[in-house]
């Protein structure tokens, strides 16, 4: 659904409502079905400015705003962002940040969609959370639509697995998720927590429902000593997910059919290849790839993790690399004592990061020193109280 009032849109994706301030005659219709994030078009002006007359720009409006203003960046973001993030981190670290530091009246949050969200559901009310591109969504997070994932729920419950049941989100999901877990016992994840957050959910009840991630899922749960045949895969487009009720039954975890189209690219092979190449690389890989692919590496872990392994490691050290690209290019630049490449070979950059381009940061921010707020990222009241529950427990799991 959207609605306009005053110049402000405001629009539905699943449970969740966005709003950004607009003029009437550019409403399109058509972003009327679930799921279409949507960003209006920005002044002609900003895309014909070169990369330093955006970056005067920028800090011009920054200097204005001083310290009511923080950007955020993820991992993920090119370079002509990053250079301006006051902090940068994991999806964990970032919503860590957003819980625990109440200065800044604005958080610029460059990253995706549900990240912003989860710094809005995270942050104190004071503070407003702005996405520069409010298009910069997550192909894995869409996978999992939230009344697909109810239904799923509700299919649990009406054969009696619920009660046994506990719902975990992967932080890559929309509120209306992590407010699903909230209200049914649930707990939030990220790459960072995800085996201390399987162990407090299993020391609630026996069974684990893990979305969106199949492979963060698959992963973690070998890393807990749960066997293959204890974990089955819910298809949504199937009754039971594909599965029998005694496949249910015997379930030690349900993974939903979702994966990230970044990192399933990495394979065993490109493994070999980087191993025969430099007998002796490291390979670190992001546990949203294959299994696989993570148990032929030498260790796996968050993009924080990432970072810290190769940036900590020895001079001359040799690290092949299964994660974005801006990142992986990222550290090879900060570490020029070591070796450090992408493990796939053709470009993988994830297209919806992407899409936080510096011209959009440019007009946030100049929208902001002149006081007018845009892209304004807000989660309803009664999803971010639901969800605030399972991201507070996520964030006291140590
Ligand atoms: P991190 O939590 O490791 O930053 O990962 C987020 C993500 O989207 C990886 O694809
Ligand atoms: Fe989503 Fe994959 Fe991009 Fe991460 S890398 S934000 S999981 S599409």
């Amino acid at each position: 659904m959207v609605q306009v009032k005053d110049d402000i849109i405001v629009w539905q994706t699943g449970n969740e409502v966005c709003q950004q301030d607009i003029e009437l005659e550019t409403v399109p219709l058509s972003q009327e079905s679930a799921f279409v994030l949507w960003q209006k078009d920005i002044p002609e002006e900003y895309w014909s400015l070169t990369a330093d007359e955006m970056k005067e720009r920028i800090r011009i409006a920054r200097e204005k705003l001083g310290s009511r203003l923080v950007v955020l960046g993820h991992h993920y973001q090119r370079e002509d962002i990053i250079q301006f993030a006051d902090f940068k981190g994991d999806s964990f670290r970032l919503s860590q940040w957003a819980a625990e530091r109440d200065e800044a009246e604005f958080i610029v949050f460059c990253g995706v969609h549900f990240m912003a969200e989860a710094a809005d559901i995270l942050s104190k009310p004071h503070q407003k959370v702005l996405l520069p591109n409010m298009s910069a969504g997550c192909s894995m997070s869409d996978m999992a639509n939230p009344d697909d994932v109810l239904y799923c729920w509700e299919q649990l419950d009406s054969v009696g697995l619920a009660s046994t049941t506990t719902p975990v989100t992967y932080m890559n999901s929309t509120a209306s998720l992590k407010a699903l877990c909230g209200q049914n016992g649930g707990i939030v994840c990220t790459s960072t927590n995800a085996p201390p957050v399987l162990k407090w959910a299993y020391e609630q009840r026996p069974r684990v429902l893990f979305f969106p991630d199949q492979h963060l899922g698959r992963n973690t749960g070998i890393k807990l000593g749960i066997p293959l045949d204890e974990m089955v895969v819910w298809d949504p487009r199937q009754p039971l997910g594909g599965n029998t009720l005694e496949q249910l039954e015997r379930s030690r975890i349900i993974l939903w059919r979702g994966w990230c189209s970044v990192h399933t690219r990495f394979s065993v092979e490109q493994i070999n290849q980087a191993r025969a190449k430099y007998p002796d690389i490291k390979i670190v890989v992001h546990p949203e790839c294959v299994m696989e692919v993570v148990q032929a590496a030498d260790c796996n872990g968050s993009t924080e993790f990432i970072a810290r392994t190769i940036t900590d490691s020895p001079p001359g050290s040799k690290w092949a690399v299964g994660t974005e690209v801006n990142l992986v290019s990222r550290l090879a630049r900060e570490n020029p004592d070591k070796l450090v490449f992408c493990l796939d070979p053709v470009v993988c950059p994830c297209s919806t990061m992407y899409r936080i381009h510096p011209a959009y940061l440019c007009w946030v921010v100049e929208n902001l020193a002149e006081g007018k707020i845009v892209n304004h990222l807000v989660v309803p009241e009664e999803t971010a109280r639901w969800a605030k529950i399972a991201l507070d427990r996520m964030l006291e799991v140590r």
